[in-house]
C-alpha cells in the first residue's frame, strides 16, 4: 500500500537520512524506535511532505511521487490520505475539542459543518471523550488533548496515520488511557506508523518492528523476533536502555 524507495534527506551537512526503504502493507501497524537524533521524525515528516526529501520516491496506492520534485497536486493527494499526530497534540487552543476535530474535515475535507460535527463527534466517541466535545483544550488533561488529536486524524479517515511519540509528552500516569486507545486502534485494521519509546507497547501492538540507527534502518522484524531472539547487541542495549 506505502513503498518508500531510497528516501535520503540532509539539512545542510548533517546526513539526517540514508537510503531508507520500506513497504508497508494495508492495516499493517509499524513500530519505529530507536535513538533519539536518529531520523525518525524526519521519516514520517518525509512521508506527508512537512519536510521535502532530497530523494527518493513513495508509491502510495496508484500514485507514484518523486519525492524531491512532488507536484502541488501530489503533495495535497498525499496530505488528504494521511494523518499525523504529534509528540505536542498540536491542538489549536482558541477551539474547543470538537472544534478542533471538526477542522480538517471543513478545510481539507471540504464536508459541510454540520456533517462535520455529525462525524467529529462519532470519533469523539471513539476514544472515549464525547462529554469533553465542548472543552477547550487548556481544560482538558495531556492525555485527553491528545485522544482529541487522535479522534481528528481518525475523522478524516485516512489511508495510514503517522504517530511520532504520541506519549511521550505526557505524565507517567497519562500514558496509559493514549496507549489503550491507540491498541483498540490497531485492532480495527487500519495502517499505521508509530515512533515510540514505549517498548512493551510496541511488542503487543506492532506486526513489524523497525530500529533505526543513525539515519538508517539497521533491523525489520517482528516484534518477537526483535525482543527475544537478537543477535544484534545494538539493538539489546537500546531495548534494556528505554525499558
Ligand atoms: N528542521 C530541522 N532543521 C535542521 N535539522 C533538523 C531539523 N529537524 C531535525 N533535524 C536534525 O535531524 C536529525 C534527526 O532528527 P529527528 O528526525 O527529529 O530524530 P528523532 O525523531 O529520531 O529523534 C537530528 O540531528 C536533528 O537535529
Ligand atoms: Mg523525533
Amino acid at each position: 500500500m506505502l513503498k518508500i524507495i531510497n528516501l535520503s534527506k540532509s539539512f545542510g551537512e548533517n546526513k539526517v537520512l540514508n537510503n531508507i526503504n520500506l513497504e508497508i502493507k494495508k492495516g499493517e501497524v509499524i513500530a519505529v524506535i530507536g535513538p533519539s537524533g536518529t531520523g525518525k521524525s524526519t521519516l514520517l515528516r518525509c512521508i506527508n511532505f512537512l519536510e521535502e526529501a532530497e530523494k527518493g520516491c513513495l508509491k502510495f496506492g496508484e500514485l507514484n511521487i518523486d519525492l524531491s520534485s512532488a507536484h502541488k497536486k501530489d503533495i495535497l493527494s498525499i496530505r488528504k490520505r494521511t494523518a499525523m499526530v504529534f509528540q505536542n497534540y498540536n491542538l489549536f487552543k482558541n477551539k474547543t475539542a470538537i472544534q478542533n476535530v471538526m477542522e480538517p474535515l471543513i478545510t481539507v475535507k471540504k464536508v459541510s459543518k454540520d456533517r462535520a460535527k455529525e462525524t467529529a463527534l462519532e470519533n469523539l466517541k471513539k476514544v472515549g471523550l464525547e462529554d469533553k466535545k465542548d472543552c477547550y483544550p487548556c481544560k482538558l488533561s495531556g492525555g485527553q488533548q491528545q485522544r482529541v488529536a487522535i479522534a481528528r486524524a481518525l475523522a478524516v479517515e485516512p489511508e495510514i496515520i503517522l504517530m511520532d511519540e504520541p506519549t511521550s509528552a505526557l505524565d507517567p500516569e497519562l500514558v496509559g488511557e493514549v496507549l489503550d486507545v491507540i491498541r483498540n486502534l490497531a485492532k480495527t485494521q487500519i495502517t499505521m506508523i508509530i515512533v515510540t519509546h514505549e517498548m512493551n507497547f510496541a511488542k503487543d501492538v506492532a506486526d513489524r518492528i523497525i530500529f533505526m540507527e543513525n539515519g538508517s534502518i539497521v533491523e525489520i522484524s517482528n516484534s518477537k523476533e526483535l525482543f527475544n531472539e537478537n543477535k544484534n547487541s545494538r539493538i539489546n542495549k537500546f531495548i534494556k536502555q528505554v525499558k
